[in-house]
């Protein structure tokens, strides 16, 4: 069993901006690291100020991640996110929108390599820049282009290497490809993260059986779902190395956080929203998009979830919460 020496939140734009992520942290213990949504380096070197929001103040448990495909707009944002105080920012070369894909930039530019490698060219001429990491899949069409990227990047100094092992066609879906992983991270010297469909802590332990070099792991879904996922892996895997490993199965049942906690945790989420959105329709999205996910640690409450989706008023929203959490 490899050590997890770092857990990190995943940046998922829309659910994890800085409300969410200072909430999570005040009631879930266990993310070591979290980084923002993406934010766009555009040409007119301004971050939005919803963007600025995301990363100030300095927070020394966040990476911010930036979105470009131009190395100058790259530079710019890196300069500034670094005189905020943040040592490494982290390049978005896996977003799949067609919005994205298609100005060559996020997985977009993986599909052109040739710009991919002018790209990084330009941003590692930059001096005075923070460390730099990057948050890539396995390739654009196939994950044969695994092995070419990974020696791609084997070329500059990134501090870190996030691998979501899947291509830009699979979006979100389909299995990761472990054999394009291992290849990717076959080229590289640099540390490598594993991000993907970390769900439960058997899922964070076979991973790092299966990669006893990797010690970070990203998740995303897995810990909007549970937000006590990394909570309870560093738990098990405290367990994990003091029993025996053919036990492990019997110390993993499927858990869920504690009933008043995440009626608190979700609560805490509805008034800081409530705070920050001028209407309950927006609150309402807002928590709808969480209990999308929240749902799966709650099946047998799928009638309640199905009204949580449809509901328009905030006493519906709340006597449906209380059905699934007051017990
Ligand atoms: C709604 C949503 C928003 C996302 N936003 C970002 C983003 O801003 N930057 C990024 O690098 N990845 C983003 N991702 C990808 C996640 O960071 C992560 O790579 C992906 O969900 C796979 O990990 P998981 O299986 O642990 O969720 C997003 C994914 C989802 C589903």
């Amino acid at each position: 069993m490899s050590v997890i020496k770092t857990i990190s939140f995943a940046p998922m734009e829309g659910i994890t901006g800085p409300t969410y992520r200072r909430v999570h942290r005040e009631f879930f213990s266990g993310v070591d690291r979290y980084y923002t949504p993406f934010l766009a380096a555009n040409k007119n070197h301004k971050f939005k100020h919803r963007e600025t929001r995301e990363f100030l103040p300095y927070d020394p448990c966040l990476v911010p991640q930036v979105l470009t495909g131009k190395a100058e707009d790259f530079v710019w944002a890196a300069k500034t996110i670094a005189d905020a105080g943040y040592e490494e920012v982290n390049l978005n070369l896996g977003c799949p929108a067609s919005t994205v894909v298609t100005k060559k930039k996020g997985s977009g530019l993986l599909a052109d390599t040739y710009a991919l490698e002018c790209f990084l060219d330009g941003i590692f001429s930059a001096t005075d820049l923070p460390k730099i990491s990057v948050k890539t899949r396995i390739g654009f069409n196939s994950p044969d282009e695994a092995e070419y990227l990974g020696e791609l990047y084997a070329n500059y100094p990134f501090c870190e290497v996030v691998i979501h092992p899947r291509v830009r066609q699979d979006f979100y879906s389909g299995v990761t490809d472990l054999d394009a992983f291992r290849i990717m991270k076959g080229k590289l010297s640099c540390p490598v993260c594993y991000n993907g469909d970390i769900r439960t802590p058997e899922d964070a332990f076979r991973i790092c059986d299966m990669f006893p070099d990797v010690h970070h792991i990203m998740i995303g879904r897995g810990l909007v779902s549970d937000p006590a996922l990394a909570k309870e892996i560093r738990i098990q895997s405290v367990d994990v190395e003091s029993v025996d490993s053919e036990k492990v199965d019997v110390i993993s049942d499927p858990t869920r956080p504690d009933n008043e906690l995440m009626r608190e945790f979700v609560d805490t989420l509805w008034r800081e929203y409530s705070e920050i959105f001028s209407g309950e329709r927006d609150v309402l999205f807002k928590m709808k998009e969480l209990w999308f996910h929240m749902g799966s640690m709650y099946p047998e409450y799928s009638k309640q979830l199905d009204a949580i989706k449809k509901c328009r008023h905030a006493d519906e929203y709340h006597e449906q919460v209380r059905k699934i959490l007051d017990r």
